[in-house]
């Protein structure tokens, strides 16, 4: 609850100050884009902390049955990357590098649980990769076998080895000095990971070759035995 709430109040604090600035005509009209910007940039960012928070509390108390149902997996990571890129573009990166296959990949998923794990993974990307935005951030989907791969990765610090499983865990975070100062609730992989089981799939993280984080979401293929976990 804390945590939650500390997390609310930067960016309420942020729109109220704006808002009265606004308001008194206290902003320069040269100023104004930027004020604009933030007041954009930070209810995104308390609408997207409330559905995580709702999202956790929803699976948590039963209340959200997934709707799986067949569909093109490629298709719809393609529709929120682009859904995601004026975002991408603002926080400073160049688009997104997309690696899809020719072949439709059709796994029984619900549409919007896929966005929530998409979302979140590009937010985590855009939030502790900024460093090394200019390197940019590939978004991958292979289909083996039986399951559906999707990759996210960037350049940034990536996840030390013994955090890798506890960073899935609700509200952890891993303590490292240079994040000290990014806002986050350590919700965010606890709800990609769920979501990923409900669909009878998991989420792990990695190192990404070369340097950088990797999270990996993995979905059972339509044609394989659908077992959640
Ligand atoms: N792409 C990434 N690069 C480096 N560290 C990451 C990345 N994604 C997640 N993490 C680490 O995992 C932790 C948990 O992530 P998450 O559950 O999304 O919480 P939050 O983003 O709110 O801190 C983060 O606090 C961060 O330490
Ligand atoms: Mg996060």
């Amino acid at each position: 609850m804390s945590a939650v709430s500390h997390e609310l109040r930067t960016p309420l604090t942020t729109l109220r100050m704006h808002a009265e600035m606004l308001q008194e005509g206290l902003v320069a009209p040269e100023r104004l884009p930027v004020f604009y910007d933030d007041l954009a940039h930070e209810s995104v960012r308390l609408s997207r902390l409330v559905e995580n928070v709702l999202a956790v509390a929803q699976l948590e108390e039963g209340r959200r049955v997934l709707q799986l149902r067949p569909g093109d997996l490629a298709a719809q990571i393609r529709d929120i990357v682009d859904d995601q890129a004026r975002h991408v573009e603002r926080r400073g990166f160049p688009p997104v590098e997309l690696a899809l296959p020719d072949e439709p990949v059709t796994v029984r998923s619900d549409p919007q649980a896929v966005e929530q794990i998409l979302v979140n993974l590009l937010d985590n990307a855009l939030k502790y990769a900024a460093d090394a935005r200019a390197a940019g951030l590939r978004v991958e989907l292979a289909a083996l076998a039986d399951q559906a791969i999707l990759r996210v990765q960037d350049r940034g610090p990536g996840i030390p080895e013994a955090d890798r499983d506890r960073v899935f865990d609700r509200f952890y975070r891993v303590a490292r000095e240079r994040d000290a100062h990014t806002p986050g609730t350590g919700l965010g992989l606890a709800l990609v990971r769920e979501l990923a089981r409900g669909h009878g799939g998991d989420a792990v993280a990695a190192a990404r070759p070369g340097g950088g984080a990797e999270l990996q979401v993995r979905f059972p293929l339509a044609s394989a035995a659908v077992r959640p976990t």
